[in-house]
């Protein structure tokens, strides 16, 4: 832990200024002088800047040494006495995913003892959720600018809820390009996030649609990676829409870099290899008019032809929207929010000022009033929480397949209509802690809340 007095007790002389200035003792010093003790401060101040951004990116500043400046940081300066040896000391140590000979082995041992070394606990377990998109400018027209809402909507959903997000724009391994671009950095953030229990990849395209939902992590205590899928269509049909690879959730261990080194493995890292996979999966797996060699292919592929081994790990999720597709979502949620506003404008809590849900509240406390209004809305609106095929209850994440090129089984437009309506629909919750919501579901314009809303209407401005 640095000190606390860090910047207090950043003492600099510098007699490369005028000496004149030397000792001044600051505006108070009075007279003539307070002028130049000033400039002297600002110099002084400018000097410990310039210095404090060396100090960043070296090690080799020594006290007394060249150029008259004297240095005194309280500060640890990060390097080899910086805390006992880790993996991160191995110079073996690769974060690339297919790196023929430096495969990662032993990584249980090596995170815990990295755990150890940093004085930390594993409880409660951390997440770090990764996302991204290409290096270059989205083609479409307004591609970029739905692609910042997509961002913005998973940084609203991470602050919320406690969880480090992390957006990558690069391809970590050349050939890791498009659908396969996500391997390369779930593989290196387990590395560079030793304190996270998982990784939670999500797809550019797929929003939050419920702010209040939070994982159920303990439901997965013994599993190590996490899919939404639709069980017939996955073990019966073998189809390779059978599961969806766009959002998961992989444990930091051993385990999930030997499954992704596994699944990269079928990628266009390997060229020849990628090639004969695109024909066995058109081979083996239903629905699969194409020989290219998909990273969701390659998914249900692995794990229908390595469920003995790889089952007991993993947990197919199908009781919430983990991921929820566009079509059977959107349509809903102005049904889903008038169902919502209903409870919450009953909703009283005994002894609760006679506001309860309603009362407002600092975004902080978010977690606690999600709590309550989850347990407000379960049993009165139907349908599980997180949402799901049957019911009103907000959808954790609403999928949109849509945000790279057209697709013949919807037109353009209805999936622009359905990004914008899902967007909305998430921004509204954010809002309203900053006492705000849209004045209509694809409407820009935003609305003042009243005190006690919604038992009392949104006014117009
Ligand atoms: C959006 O809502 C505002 C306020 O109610 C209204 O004045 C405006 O006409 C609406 N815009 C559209 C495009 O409907």
């Amino acid at each position: 832990m640095a000190a606390a007095s860090e910047a207090a007790s950043l003492r600099v002389s510098a007699s490369a200024g005028s000496s004149k200035h030397h000792g001044t003792q600051g505006p108070a010093a009075g007279h003539g002088r307070g002028r130049r003790a000033r400039d002297a401060l600002v110099f002084a101040a400018g000097v410990a800047a310039a210095l404090l951004a060396l100090v960043g990116t070296s090690s080799v500043l020594h006290p007394g040494g060249r150029g008259g400046l004297l240095v005194s940081l309280p500060v640890p300066v990060p390097g080899p006495d910086d805390g006992p040896r880790t993996f991160y000391d191995d110079p073996e140590l690769s974060y690339a995913v297919a790196a023929p000979g430096r495969r990662l082995t032993g990584w249980d041992a090596k995170r815990a003892q990295w755990l150890r070394s940093r004085g930390r606990r594993n409880a409660p377990e951390r997440v770090v959720m990764v996302s991204g998109s290409q290096p270059e400018p989205c083609p479409g027209a307004a591609g970029d600018h739905l692609l910042l809402r997509f961002l913005k909507n998973k940084l609203d959903y991470c602050r919320l809820h406690g969880i480090e997000l992390l957006y990558n724009r690069e391809f970590l391994h050349p050939a890791m390009t498009g659908y396969w671009a996500k391997i390369p950095i779930v593989r290196a953030a387990m590395v560079a996030h030793p304190e996270a229990e998982w990784v939670w990849w999500v797809d550019s395209d797929a929003v939050f649609t419920d702010m209040d939902f939070s994982l159920p992590l303990a439901k997965y205590a013994g599993r190590n990676l996490v899919v939404y899928g639709w069980p017939h269509k996955f073990f019966v049909r073998k189809s390779w829409l059978g599961l969806n690879a766009g959002v998961f959730l992989i444990r930091n261990c051993q385990w999930s870099l030997d499954f992704m080194d596994e699944w990269a493995s079928m990628g266009p890292a390997y060229p020849e290899e990628h090639a004969r996979w695109g024909k066995t999966f058109r081979e083996a797996l239903g629905d699969k008019d194409s020989d290219v060699a998909d990273d969701q292919s390659a998914l249900v592929y692995l794990l229908l032809n390595g469920w003995e081994r790889l089952g007991k790990k993993t947990f197919v999720e199908t009781e919430y929207f983990f991921q929820g597709y566009w079509k059977e979502v959107v349509d809903r949620l102005d049904g889903v929010a008038a169902r919502y506003e209903a409870v919450e404008r009953r909703a009283c809590t005994p002894g609760g000022m006679g506001m309860g849900l309603r009362r407002r509240h600092a975004e902080r406390e978010h977690l606690r009033y999600a709590a309550a209004r989850n347990a407000a809305v379960s049993g009165v609106v139907p349908g599980p929480a997180g949402g799901g095929v049957e019911g009103w209850r907000r959808p954790l994440i609403t999928h949109f397949p849509c945000s790279g090129g057209r697709n013949p089984m919807y037109s353009r437009e209805s999936c622009d209509n359905g990004m914008r309506r899902a967007l909305a629909f998430a921004d509204d919750q954010v809002l309203r802690a900053y006492g705000f919501r849209h004045a209509a579901p694809l409407n820009d314009t935003v609305r003042a809340l009243p005190f006690d809303y919604p038992a009392a209407r949104a006014r117009k401005h």
